[in-house]
């Protein structure tokens, strides 16, 4: 058995079918435009957005995202995940009519039950929404500075990066940075090796959210290589969003091979039809990686958690305790 742990999952887009469904009950909502014979349904990653915006208005009361929280990190932790981040959207649950603050704390008792239940730790990385511009992406950076939640550990931003340019992002980063909280941004996705490079310019984050195209630029490899910057790769999410064709092409082993530091994660796991134990098989599967690579994987995203130091030890305790008893 290998230990799971997970960087980054879009707890909106975490909410599986069956909770989407009961949710639109609970509200008298059709949901047929993004949901069909139980699974969502979108063709491009612009209906793809469109079907997690439709999902996540359904999550309107604090008990909705208590639910929704406890419900995928005790998921999770039954695919033997010890750990688990979510991004959170505090832009989406206003929209759907909460506070940034009911929100959060909504998730955090969700995270607790599961914890409870189940042992798995979480945490929270609050993200800015790239596309609903600048100004939105900083309110969520105050938000996250300011909250003093004990579980929101993280900023980051998601969305399309294709829009706009992300030093129009730097002054949100900034904030979140001086509040000490760890930094993490898409790019390297949609954006090509270019956007990569700008994160890496602009930002300066520890991990990089997909960062898979930066395979492209040999120069770029070896600069992630030397600034120790973490990969959130996400190859479910890859193929079924078309960044590559089929696993042949996804440069996950290439990226291992030149050194970078990798871990594996489901993204918005059943819009694409997978689950962090899914990413683990497919590693193995298509990518021949073997268990103790896998281990290692596991145990860079333990490194690289947004954590305090006590919890990080008993993490790397909890999975070195597991791989011995084998
Ligand atoms: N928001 C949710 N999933 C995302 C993804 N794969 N890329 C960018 N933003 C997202
Ligand atoms: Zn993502």
């Amino acid at each position: 058995m290998v230990l799971k742990a997970e960087l980054h999952c879009h707890i909106e887009g975490a909410a599986s079918p069956e909770l989407v469904l009961s949710q639109a009950r609970k509200y008298g909502v059709d949901t047929s435009d993004f949901l069909r014979g139980g699974a969502y349904h979108w063709h491009d990653f612009t209906s793809f957005l469109s079907a997690y915006d439709a999902a996540a208005s359904l999550f309107r009361s604090e008990e909705d995202y208590a639910l929704l929280a406890e419900d995928y990190l005790t998921g999770l932790a039954g695919e033997d995940a010890i750990y688990s981040e979510i991004f959170t959207s505090p832009d989406h649950a206003e929209r759907a009519g909460l506070s940034r603050m009911a929100y959060t704390n909504a998730l955090g008792e969700g995270i607790e039950r599961a914890r409870t239940k189940t042992g798995i730790e979480g945490r929270i990385i609050v993200t800015g929404v790239r596309h609903f511009g600048a100004s939105a992406v900083e309110d969520a950076a105050r938000f996250a500075a300011a909250c003093g939640h004990p579980l929101v550990t993280g900023f980051g931003m998601a969305g399309d990066e294709r829009f706009g340019n992300v030093r129009d992002y730097e002054k949100a980063f900034e904030i979140a940075r001086e509040a000490g909280l760890g930094l993490t941004v898409h790019a390297g996705e949609f954006g090509g090796w270019e956007s990569v490079e700008a994160a890496l310019n602009h930002i300066r984050p520890t991990r990089i959210g997909h960062g898979v195209r930066a395979i492209e630029n040999p120069d770029l490899v070896h600069r992630l290589v030397e600034e120790n910057v973490v990969l959130e790769v996400c190859p479910v999410s890859n193929i079924v969003l078309n960044v590559y064709p089929d696993y042949a092409s996804h440069p996950l082993p290439d990226l291992l091979e030149a050194g970078c530091r990798v871990t594996l994660n489901s993204d918005d796991p059943p819009h694409f039809h997978t689950s962090l134990g899914h990413e683990y098989h497919v590693a193995r599967a298509h990518f021949g990686l073997d268990d103790a690579i896998l281990h290692s994987l596991t145990r860079t995203a333990i490194e690289a958690a947004f954590v305090d130091d006590t919890t990080r030890r008993r993490l790397r305790d909890t999975l070195d305790a597991k791989t011995v008893a084998q």
